[in-house]
């Protein structure tokens, strides 16, 4: 549990963690490799340590060294990701690619997730098929085969990240070329391409909507550093939208924020970007009306949407905000109207008639972005608020405690997580 005591203007400077979407799907594709791979910056994180207990679960050997992680694959002798593994978190699907690449096969339990949709897969199976794979799904298990896999031209109906790149992980090693269109443009995409070509891989258009992927023999060893975490990075800058104050935010994904920064100097923010991370000035609290949609990259972040949510609450003003990739991702609303919020959700937009402040209460998170949100508001109420199920929120915050205590919150992490 979260203790936070509110109305405290932020200031000073922190180092942003590495990048939970960047990472997982790094951690999967170390599976193409007979060997090992080094990641530096890697968050010790839930998602992260339950992607790397699927991993040893496989055969796989792994060690930390600070924030440095070394996966060796050549233990390697399952494809069966059993269900207490894949419950835990969404992002045991992006085994698929690799395990398929590496073995011929994938057997993995339903992936859990975030409360925040259906999550269906039916974009990633669709690609994969077209690439000589088999599925067999029922209700709780996707099991999927190949004899082989073979390069093909795979337009995705929607540029969905994580088929995106399970799609590339599945080509490295097929048969000929793969040209992937509508594929995913975000940073954790160009991210894992890089990494795949310092393993080995022929990889070329990622960050654009076309991506050529020309299938090697095999890929060898190679070290890597994980970029800095850009909802992480967009999270601070919403929380000091909503207190003021002038904090540096170091990290290398400023870059990456183009459409939260848009919005935040609509705030009135005065901003500096930089090589190493965010200067952020912002004399007063929010006080104007703000609308905004959510978009594939490079369009407003799905991920930034509830932390936005909460900054809207106590705005002052009438505020409206879209949400256009996941169908149920408003469910934080219903924690922030206890603490005094007046939001009114019609479908996919959320209308907000912003107060001039918060009440602190008890309030529960129930998945991992919705839960920062809360924090974020605990920081812009009146009083003390407590925020419950902490541990959805360290699936991928590594010590958001910590880093807000060091910009001035009052801020506490209470009892078990
Ligand atoms: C990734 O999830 C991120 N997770 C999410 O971050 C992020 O919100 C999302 O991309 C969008 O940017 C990781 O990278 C680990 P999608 P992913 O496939 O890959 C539908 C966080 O908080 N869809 O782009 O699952 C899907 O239901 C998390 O860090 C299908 O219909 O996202 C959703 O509505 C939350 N069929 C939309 O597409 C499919 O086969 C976007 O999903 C696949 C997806």
């Amino acid at each position: 549990m979260y203790r936070i005591c509110g109305k405290k203007r932020l200031s000073g400077s922190i180092r942003v963690q590495g990048s939970k979407n960047a990472a997982l799907p790094m951690l999967a594709a170390s599976l193409l490799c007979k060997g090992c791979v080094v990641l530096h910056n890697c968050p010790k994180i839930l998602d992260v340590y339950a992607m790397l207990s699927i991993l040893k679960h496989l055969g796989c050997y792994v060690k930390w060294e600070d924030n440095t992680v070394v996966i060796c694959t050549d233990g390697l002798f399952s494809c069966k990701v059993p269900k207490k593994y894949a419950g835990a978190m969404r992002s045991s699907v992006m085994l698929l690619g690799p395990l398929l690449g590496r073995v011929g096969c994938a057997d993995l339990a339903w992936p859990g997730g975030c409360m925040i949709g259906a999550r269906p897969v039916d974009i990633h199976q669709m690609a994969l098929k077209q690439m000589g794979v088999r599925f067999e799904s029922s209700k709780n298990c996707i099991f999927a085969a190949c004899r082989g896999l073979y390069g093909a031209v795979v337009r995705l109906p929607f540029p969905s990240v994580g088929a995106t790149e399970n799609v590339i992980m599945a080509a490295v090693l097929a048969e000929g070329t793969t040209v992937l269109k509508n594929a995913a443009r975000e940073p954790e995409i160009i991210t894992l391409c890089k990494f795949l070509r310092a393993m080995g891989a022929r990889i070329s258009g990622e960050g654009t909507e076309t991506i050529y992927i020309e299938g090697v023999k095999s890929l060898k060893e190679a070290e890597y550093a994980i970029p800095s975490d850009r909802i992480v990075m967009g999270t601070y800058l919403m929380a000091v939208l909503g207190t003021g104050g002038e904090v540096f935010l170091e990290g290398d994904c400023a870059g990456c924020l183009a459409a939260p920064l848009l919005l935040a100097r609509k705030t009135g923010a005065r901003i500096q970007e930089r090589k190493q991370g965010l200067k952020v000035f912002m004399e007063e609290p929010s006080h104007v009306p703000i609308q905004a949609v959510t978009a594939p990259y490079p369009g407003f972040p799905t991920d930034l949407q509830s932390p936005l949510l909460a900054l809207m609450a106590v705005s002052g003003h009438i505020c409206t905000i879209k949400e256009t990739i996941f169908e149920s991702r408003f469910a934080t609303a219903g924690e922030l109207k206890k603490m005094g919020a007046d939001i009114r959700i019609e479908g996919q937009k959320a209308c907000v008639y912003g107060k001039q402040t918060l009440e602190g209460a008890d309030v529960s998170a129930s998945d991992l972005r919705g839960g920062a949100a809360l924090i974020l508001a605990g920081l812009f109420a009146e009083g003390v608020t407590t925020v419950h199920n902490a541990s959805h929120i360290r699936r991928g915050y590594e010590h958001i405690e910590t880093d807000l205590r060091m910009l001035g919150a009052d801020i506490d992490a209470v009892g078990s997580h």
